[in-house]
This record gives structure tokens, C-alpha cells and sequence, in this order.
């Protein structure tokens, strides 16, 4: 094995040692019955049955896994043997890691070392030092909080917690359909984990095997790409579904194009983002991220390598678009539309409720909520915050940025104007920086913050408000003061003023709710660090009956965003897909019958649960069925 160092006692040399092992054949061979369009005949050819038969697709003589309670973990009879594990790492091209917590070097063990320990607690809320791990979620909350640095929060011990045990480092469609097969056929709980964003903290699970798709990284550009059925013809961009938003930004700026992504840098677009919806600065103007996709090549549930697409596959299709991450397949690469590179001009400004008082900052808010309309329909993007803080009791606002794609700097100061003479009415004071730049590329990256992620005591709820909650005035009133609510309610808010109508009315799996958005909004609840699992898990259901509660009262029939939610969103079905949800249910059985791959709240999950200690909502434990 290739990472032997990172390997320790606690979590494993046994490991190290036994997946060096080699293969060798003890009992007799086979020739295992497989498509003949399968990439892995090959390399399964000449095992020994027993082993063979845990790499084999999915076929009527498929071994039947036992239908117990819960997925198959170490110290179950039915654990995979240590042969067969040493035997993956070597169908993988020795690409199977079995890696442990980065903050391990601050506790006790074998990985010890308190200068490296210090050095990773500096940058720890940076993604760029989570992105490259194989395990680590940008969300402790939702993995356990086991193993983290003292000084961020205090484990008091480095447990595996919600990590997985094992890992594929996967580069190819074979060492993916590897992964799917031995997962389905061995029973043991399947992740798959890109960069780890994801708010839920879908990327990890309890010893799980994990399949990381983070080093799928190819970029290809086509100069012409048609779809008759799609309505499309024009270039695109065939990406790795391990390509992160700054490479595919500047890899299309490099060709003159843009590319519908996240405004966040480092976040996986091709990954959970785009299987998700994913909204992004070009939202105003092309709609989602899925609605971008023209082509998937995806591994199934039963092993197969497929392309999905308008004609091939296209109700595996449809559902990929919105549907979700790690439900119907693992991705490996994603094609999408490419459009012009265009002249963009973003403004950032801020205030805060310092100098005016509560009702004078409250007033500038609620003037700028008449505007949300006219700009989201403008085709821009205002990325805005509302902080709170209880100990001064004074309220920030951060515009950052208002970001006005193919608009000029005349264009944009126009669009602004009118709530700006607001404030100055008001007698508020700021200092709105509008610069224009020539691409979209440049406005992006001087544009957006890097966003601090690893928070030890916080989860962010979702929801969006539709056009129907700013066409009157007594409706933007309603909406304001259920704003203002939350801030006086100490709830950090980060808010989203798009739309994401889709110009070409595509047809797939994305939350209906996201095409009447107007205000894509969320809010964090907090709790202290030192809070018990108790306290933790009322005060985090006291925040869905109450603040998120009140959100949905105003909203009715609307949603959230899977990939921006809380765990515990009641009647996520609905939440995250509206009426889509039946069919989706549907296609989940068709295209993955045996519930080979689960994430939290992804379309079909109420039939599993995660026994996590405290009954807290995370990845720390055993994934088991509701049912039995
Ligand atoms: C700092 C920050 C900024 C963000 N900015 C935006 C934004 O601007 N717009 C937006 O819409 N969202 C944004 N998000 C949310 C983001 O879209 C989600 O976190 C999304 O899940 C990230 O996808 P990922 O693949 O990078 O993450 P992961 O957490 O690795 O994966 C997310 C889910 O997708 C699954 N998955 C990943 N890859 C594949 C694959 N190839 N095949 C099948 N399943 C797969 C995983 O199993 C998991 O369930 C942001 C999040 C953060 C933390
Ligand atoms: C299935 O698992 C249960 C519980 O681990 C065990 O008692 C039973 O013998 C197993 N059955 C088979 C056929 O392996
Ligand atoms: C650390 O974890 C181990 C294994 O779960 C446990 O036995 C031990 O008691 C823990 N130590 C502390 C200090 O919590
Ligand atoms: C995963 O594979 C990539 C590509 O081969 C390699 O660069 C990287 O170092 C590997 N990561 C780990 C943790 O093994
Ligand atoms: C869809 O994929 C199939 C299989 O690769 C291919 O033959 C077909 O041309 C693709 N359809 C479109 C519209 O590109
Ligand atoms: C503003 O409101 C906050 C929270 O409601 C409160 O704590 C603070 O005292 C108020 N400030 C003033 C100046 O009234
Ligand atoms: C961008 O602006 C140009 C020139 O005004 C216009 O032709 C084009 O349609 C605009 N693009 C979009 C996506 O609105
Ligand atoms: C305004 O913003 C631009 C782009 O981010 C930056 O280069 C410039 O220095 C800023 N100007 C001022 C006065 O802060
Ligand atoms: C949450 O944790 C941060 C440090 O990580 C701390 O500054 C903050 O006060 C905590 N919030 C609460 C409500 O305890
Ligand atoms: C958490 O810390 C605060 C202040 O340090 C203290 O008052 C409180 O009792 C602690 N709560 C728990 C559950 O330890």
C-alpha cells in the first residue's frame, strides 16, 4: 500500500500489513460470467471463486447478501476477510487507503506531533486544507465531532467517529465499479466522497468504504456539442467529476467561456453540487447547475458503466439532474453546456447598526427587500449576510457581492440606485466599492470570499422564498419582519437574491421550488460549545419547530436546497424534490433496488437510519433499517 505512513496502531497497521498481502489464489479458478462490455472481466479473470464472486456485476447468480438489520460492519461474521479486502487494493491498482483523522497528531498515539497538530489548527476552517484529504468532512457536526484540533473543539480523544475505514482512491470507471460491487456484494456501507462540502456531511459514514472522486480531474473542451432532444448546440466542457469550481472557471476563461458553477472556490461543481441543482452566480441568467448537464458517464448499482444521456438512459438521466448525489450512480464525468465568457460588474458594501440604531438599520433592510424582484429579474446575484451578535446587540449587513453578470458599470450603478438614495434618505452610511471587470472570471474570483467552514457548533437551515413572497407590499413586509425575527433570534443568515428560471425549460429531477425563487435563504442556529448531546439536539429542534418553522409557515408548498439543509428538515421529500418526489422514489428502486448507496435525506433514505450515540443527528454510527 502506497500510504503506509498514515497509518497508525489505533486505526490500523494491521491493515498496512495485510493489504501488502498478495492474492494469491488458494482455491480453484473461474471464469466469471460478465457482460462482455464490463471493464473489469479482465482483471477478475483467474480469481479464485470465492474471491471473485465479491468483484462480480450484479447477475441472476449474484450472491445474496444477508438481509440483516444493518450494514455489514467490523466484528460482524459477514466482514469482509482481511484476503479480501488485500484483494480490492489490488484490483484497485494498490489505490486503497485506509487513512485516519488529520487531527490525530494532536492525541495521544503513534501519530503524535504537536507541531504539526498547531500548524493544521491555524488553517483548519480553510477548505483548501480539507479538499485534498480522503476523509475529512468540511462539517464536524454532521461526523461525530471525534477527532478535531483541541484548540477548534476538544474531542478528548481521536476516534474514527464518522470517518470511513477504508478508502479508494479512484482514478478510472474500473476502480469505482470495484468499490459498487464489492460494497453491494459484501454488505458493508458505501460512501462516496468528493470534497466534502456538502452541509450534511453526505460524504462520510461510519467504517464505510469510500469511494473518493476527487482525483478525477481531466477537462476537455468541445468545440460542438449537439443534442437535438435537449435543444442544444454549441461547445461544451467534458469535466472529471473531481474538477472544482476555480479549475473549470479557469480553464473555461482560458477558452472565452463560462461555465454555470458555485461562487464557493473549492467546491466540487461536478460532484454533489451539480447532481444536486447547485445554484451559482450565472443562475439569473442560465438557471441551475443540473440544468447545464447534457451527459453523465455513471457507474450503476449493478456495476455497469453507462452513459446517460437525452437517448441513452434518459430516465437515469433526468433523475441525475436535481436528484441527488450517491443515489442512483457514482459519476465519472459530467458534460456540460459552455457559454460566453462575458463582461461582469460586482459591488460589495457593508453596514451595520452601530451608529443609526436598530429601527434605522431595520428600515434599510426592509427598502432593499422591494428590490428583489426587479434585480433577480435583471439577471443578477446578491450573495448578502445579516450577523447578529448578542454580546454588542448591534446587527451587521454584508453585501458580498451583488454580482451583475453582461452588465456594464453604468448598467449595475443604475439597477443599485434606488435603494442606495433609500439609504441615504435613511441617513445610512456605506461605501459601495462597483468595479467592472472584463470576464466573468475575474469578477468571480475578486469578488467572493473564502468561506470558513469546520464550525464545531453550528447547522445551517434552508429555504426558498418564492416571487410570491415579494409581489405585494404586506407580503414584503410579512417576509422582512420573519427576517428580522431571526436576526433578533440570534440566527446568522446568509441570503441568496436569484432566480433560476430555465431558459430552456429542461426537463429533470431539479426542486421545482428553485424556478419561483426569489430570496434563497438560510439561517444558523448556534449552541455552546460545551453543550451536552441534549441540549444540543433540543436546541437544534426547537430551531426546525420555531425559526425554521416560521420560515415554512410563509412559504407554503415551497423548499429547501439538499445540499445547503439541516438533517433534520421535516418531510425532506417534499422539501428538496416538491412533486418530483414520487417518480424519483420510483426510479431509486428501478435503478438501485438494493439501497446500495445512501446518503442522509437522499430520495429513498427514510428506509435507513444512522444509530449515532445521543440519537444526534451525524455520521457517528451504524447505518441499520427503520423497518425491522
Ligand atoms: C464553502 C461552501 C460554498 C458553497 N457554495 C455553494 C454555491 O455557491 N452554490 C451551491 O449550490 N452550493 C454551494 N455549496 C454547497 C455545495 O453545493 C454542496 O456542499 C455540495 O454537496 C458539494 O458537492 P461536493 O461533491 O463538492 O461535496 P461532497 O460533500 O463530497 O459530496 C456531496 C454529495 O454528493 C455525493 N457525490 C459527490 N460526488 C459524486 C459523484 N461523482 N457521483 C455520485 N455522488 C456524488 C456525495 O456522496 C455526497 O452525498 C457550498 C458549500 C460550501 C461548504
Ligand atoms: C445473517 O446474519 C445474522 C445476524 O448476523 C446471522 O445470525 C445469520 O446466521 C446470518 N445468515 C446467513 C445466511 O448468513
Ligand atoms: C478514548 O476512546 C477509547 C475507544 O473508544 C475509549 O476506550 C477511551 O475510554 C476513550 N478515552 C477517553 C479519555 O475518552
Ligand atoms: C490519490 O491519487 C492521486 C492521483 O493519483 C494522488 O495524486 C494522491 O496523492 C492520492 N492521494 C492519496 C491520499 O493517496
Ligand atoms: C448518448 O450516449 C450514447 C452512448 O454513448 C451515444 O451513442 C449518443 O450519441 C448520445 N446522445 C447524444 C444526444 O449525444
Ligand atoms: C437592538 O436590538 C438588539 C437585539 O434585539 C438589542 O440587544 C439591542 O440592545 C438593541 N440596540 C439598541 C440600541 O436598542
Ligand atoms: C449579454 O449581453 C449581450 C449584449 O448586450 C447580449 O447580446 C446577450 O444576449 C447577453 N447574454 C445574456 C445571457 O443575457
Ligand atoms: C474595489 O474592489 C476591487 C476589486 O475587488 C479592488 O481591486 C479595489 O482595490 C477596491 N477599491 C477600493 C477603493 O477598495
Ligand atoms: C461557537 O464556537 C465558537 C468557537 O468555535 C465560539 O467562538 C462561539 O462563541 C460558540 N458559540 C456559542 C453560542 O457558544
Ligand atoms: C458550559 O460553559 C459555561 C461557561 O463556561 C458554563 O456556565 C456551563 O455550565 C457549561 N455547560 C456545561 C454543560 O458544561
Amino acid at each position: 500500500m502506497s500510504h503506509g505512513p498514515r497509518t497508525t496502531s489505533a486505526f490500523g497497521v494491521w491493515i498496512a500489513a495485510l493489504l501488502a498481502l498478495p492474492a494469491s489464489a488458494t482455491s480453484a479458478y473461474v471464469n466469471v460470467d460478465i457482460d462482455s462490455g464490463d471493464l473489469l472481466s479482465a482483471k477478475l479473470q483467474g480469481l479464485p471463486s470465492n474471491l471473485a464472486k465479491l468483484f462480480a456485476p450484479e447477475s441472476s447468480n449474484s450472491p445474496v447478501v444477508n438481509a440483516s438489520r444493518c450494514k455489514v460492519y467490523p466484528g460482524d461474521a459477514e466482514w469482509p476477510s482481511d484476503k479480501a479486502w488485500s484483494t480490492l487494493n489490488k484490483l484497485s491498482d494498490d489505490r486503497l487507503l485506509s487513512p485516519t483523522p488529520q487531527a490525530s497528531a494532536c492525541y495521544e498515539g503513534p501519530n503524535y506531533d504537536p507541531e504539526k497538530c498547531e500548524a493544521m489548527t491555524a488553517t483548519w476552517g480553510r477548505s483548501y486544507s480539507h479538499m485534498h484529504d480522503p476523509i475529512e468532512m468540511m462539517s464536524p457536526v454532521a461526523q461525530g465531532m471525534t477527532c478535531l484540533p483541541p484548540n477548534v473543539f476538544d474531542s478528548h480523544n481521536c476516534t474514527r467517529g464518522g470517518f470511513p475505514l477504508y478508502v479508494i482512491n479512484a482514478t478510472k470507471p474500473e476502480h469505482v465499479q470495484l468499490g459498487v460491487n464489492f460494497a453491494r456484494n459484501t454488505g458493508v456501507r458505501l460512501v462516496v466522497k468528493n470534497t466534502g462540502h456538502d452541509f450534511l456531511g453526505k460524504s462520510g459514514g461510519k467504517d464505510a468504504l469510500s469511494i473518493w472522486t476527487h482525483w478525477f480531474k481531466d477537462i476537455d473542451y468541445l468545440e460542438e456539442y449537439t443534442d437535438e432532444k435537449l435543444g442544444y448546440s454549441g461547445p461544451a466542457f467534458k469535466a472529471g467529476v473531481g474538477v472544482q469550481a476555480f479549475e473549470i472557471y479557469k480553464a473555461a476563461h482560458e477558452k472565452g467561456r463560462a461555465v454555470v458553477g458555485g461562487e464557493g472556490e473549492t467546491v466540487g461543481i461536478f460532484g454533489g453540487y451539480i447532481q444536486g441543482g447547485g445554484h451559482s452566480p450565472l443562475t439569473s441568467l442560465y438557471g441551475t447547475g443540473a440544468d447545464q448537464v447534457l451527459s453523465f458517464e455513471v457507474v450503476t448499482a449493478d456495476g455497469k458503466f453507462v452513459t446517460a444521456n437525452s437517448t441513452s438512459y434518459p430516465d437515469l438521466f433526468w433523475a441525475m439532474r436535481g436528484g441527488g448525489g450517491s443515489t442512483f450512480g457514482v459519476a465519472t464525468s459530467v458534460t456540460v453546456k459552455a457559454h460566453p465568457d462575458m463582461p461582469t460588474t460586482a459591488s460589495r458594501f457593508s453596514f451595520t447598526s452601530e451608529k443609526i440604531g436598530n429601527e434605522t438599520f431595520w428600515a434599510g433592510i426592509r427598502s432593499y427587500v422591494d428590490y428583489f424582484i426587479p434585480n433577480a429579474d435583471a439577471g443578477t446575484y446578491a450573495y448578502f449576510v445579516l450577523i447578529p451578535n448578542v454580546w454588542t446587540g448591534i446587527f451587521t449587513f454584508q453585501m458580498s457581492p451583488f454580482f451583475a453578470p453582461n452588465k456594464t458599470l453604468e448598467q449595475t450603478q443604475a439597477l443599485l440606485q434606488p435603494w442606495f438614495t433609500q439609504l441615504n434618505e435613511l441617513g445610512i452610511q456605506f461605501d459601495p466599492n462597483i468595479t467592472h471587470f472584463d470576464s466573468y472570471y475575474e469578477a468571480w474570483r475578486s469578488s467572493f470570499p473564502l468561506e470558513v467552514v469546520q464550525k464545531v457548533n453550528a447547522t445551517t437551515g434552508s429555504r426558498m422564498f418564492p416571487r410570491a413572497n415579494f409581489e405585494t407590499e404586506e407580503k414584503r413586509e410579512e417576509l422582512y419582519q420573519n427576517l428580522r425575527q431571526s436576526s433578533e433570534n440570534n440566527r446568522v443568515q446568509v441570503h441568496f437574491n436569484i432566480k433560476a428560471v430555465d431558459p430552456a425549460n429542461a426537463d429533470n429531477a431539479v426542486n421545482p421550488a428553485w424556478r419561483p425563487n426569489i430570496l434563497f435563504a438560510q439561517q444558523a442556529v448556534r449552541w455552546p460549545v460545551n453543550a451536552s448531546n441534549e441540549e444540543i439536539l433540543k436546541i437544534r429542534q426547537e430551531f426546525q419547530t420555531g425559526d425554521m418553522q416560521r420560515w415554512r409557515d410563509i412559504s407554503p408548498g415551497a423548499g429547501s436546497y439538499l445540499a445547503e439543509a439541516d438533517r433534520l428538515e421535516p418531510n425532506f421529500g417534499q422539501a428538496f424534490w416538491g412533486d418530483k418526489y414520487p417518480r424519483l422514489l420510483e426510479l431509486k428502486q428501478k435503478w438501485d433496488p438494493k439501497d446500495v448507496f445512501f446518503a442522509t435525506t437522499s430520495v429513498g433514505s427514510e428506509r435507513w437510519r444512522v444509530e449515532s450515540p445521543g440519537n444526534l443527528p451525524n455520521e457517528n454510527g451504524k447505518l441499520c433499517r427503520v423497518d425491522q
